[in-house]
């Protein structure tokens, strides 16, 4: 119901406030201030971004408690936890899910906050999840939020371009670094409604995921979510040592990430050329057929002869074999895909 949604969202709007304001003006948030400020997002980040910090307290429960917010509304919120144990007012039943936690607000493409992700400051204890997301809600579908959109959507229309990170840190060190366009999807593979939303703003779309062995298999993942719709042109940045973007930039320096993200980039198939060379020996023939086999596979999507043709051809000279060998092998596979 409309006007349960509309109390929902101001709820949300009152809690990103409350957690800011316990981040940046008082004494329990002063260790995820300093572990902002370490992680190098300084006061104006935090304040753009409205970051905010949950402590071990039930804050957000005793604020709703003086605001006489209805039950319904706060059940539904998902920023509350229920208590099995019949309590004396629904509202005891009720505890903050958000504690001892960072807070990154996700908001809706106008700027409204949706849902939020929570991240641990301390993540020795394996048990507890490094990040928490709001549930799914009456306001929150996470298929078709993208964390950021609101801020980079204008860039994004005036660049036709936006660049896909994996991370909330990833995104807001891009932006840092003066790399306005970028969004993540809520910690999960990309969506066909997600494309949907950015294939209506942008023409280029750069994947640009950690450099580590996770980062690189969902980037394959990506592409093969996205290129079956064709709506992009399509590039894949790589990143140095194994990184993510948060790191570079803290390694390198903001200048040099904006050059990496401008020029370090390469098309999906030669990231497939790169990515199934991973873990093989190509001086082994073994492992030479299976990557051969593997490109081929990935060529078979490829519409445009041209460029098929270009990866015939540097097969079959990295390789010594013949290219009419490597077409027809190309085209019987094509011919088993109809
Ligand atoms: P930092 O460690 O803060 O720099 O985060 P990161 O973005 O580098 O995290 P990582 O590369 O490990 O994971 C990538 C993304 O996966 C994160 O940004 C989250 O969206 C998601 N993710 C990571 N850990 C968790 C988790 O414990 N729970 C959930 N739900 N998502 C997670
Ligand atoms: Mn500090
Ligand atoms: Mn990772
Ligand atoms: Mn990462
Ligand atoms: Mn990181």
């Amino acid at each position: 119901e409309s006007s349960e949604n509309g109390k929902i969202i101001s709820l949300y709007a009152q809690a990103t406030q409350l957690y800011h304001h316990i981040l940046v003006n008082t004494e329990l948030g002063q260790e995820a201030l300093d572990y902002l400020h370490q992680r190098g997002l300084q006061d104006d980040m935090i304040n753009e971004f409205n970051l905010g910090f949950a402590p071990t307290t039930d804050i957000l429960k005793n604020f709703v408690k003086e605001k006489q917010i209805n039950y319904q509304v706060l059940r539904k919120s998902g920023l509350f936890v229920e208590r099995s144990a019949n309590a004396d007012t629904p509202v005891d039943n009720l505890n903050d899910r958000f504690k001892d936690r960072v807070m990154f607000p996700i908001n809706d493409a106008n700027g409204h906050p949706i849902a939020f992700s929570g991240r641990a400051m301390h993540t020795e204890d394996k048990t507890v999840p490094k990040y928490l997301n709001s549930p799914e809600t009456p306001i929150f579908n996470k298929r078709r939020v993208l964390f950021n959109l609101d801020k980079a959507k204008a860039t994004i229309r005036q660049t036709k371009s936006v660049i896909l990170f994996e991370g909330f840190m990833d995104v807001l060190a891009a932006y840092r670094a003066g790399v306005k366009n970028g969004v993540a999807s809520m910690g999960t593979s990309l969506t066909d409604e997600q494309i949907g939303i950015l294939a209506h703003q942008a023409r280029k779309l750069s994947i640009c995921y950690d450099g580590d062995d996770p980062g690189q298999n969902a980037t394959k993942r990506a592409l093969e979510i996205i290129r079956p719709s064709d709506r992009f042109d399509l590039e894949v940045v790589s990143l140095p040592d194994k990184l993510d973007p948060d790191e570079v930039v803290k390694k390198y320096g903001e200048e040099k990430f904006r050059e990496i993200v401008k020029n370090q980039h390469e098309t999906p198939l030669s990231f497939f050329m790169h990515f199934y060379a991973r873990n093989r020996n190509l001086e082994n023939e073994n492992d030479q057929l299976a990557y051969i086999s593997d490109i081929l596979k990935e060529l078979v999507t490829v519409k445009d002869p041209i460029e098929r043709d270009l990866y015939l051809n540097r097969l079959a000279s990295k390789f010594g074999v013949e290219y009419r060998n490597l077409e027809s092998q190309l085209q019987s596979l094509m011919a088993e895909q109809q």
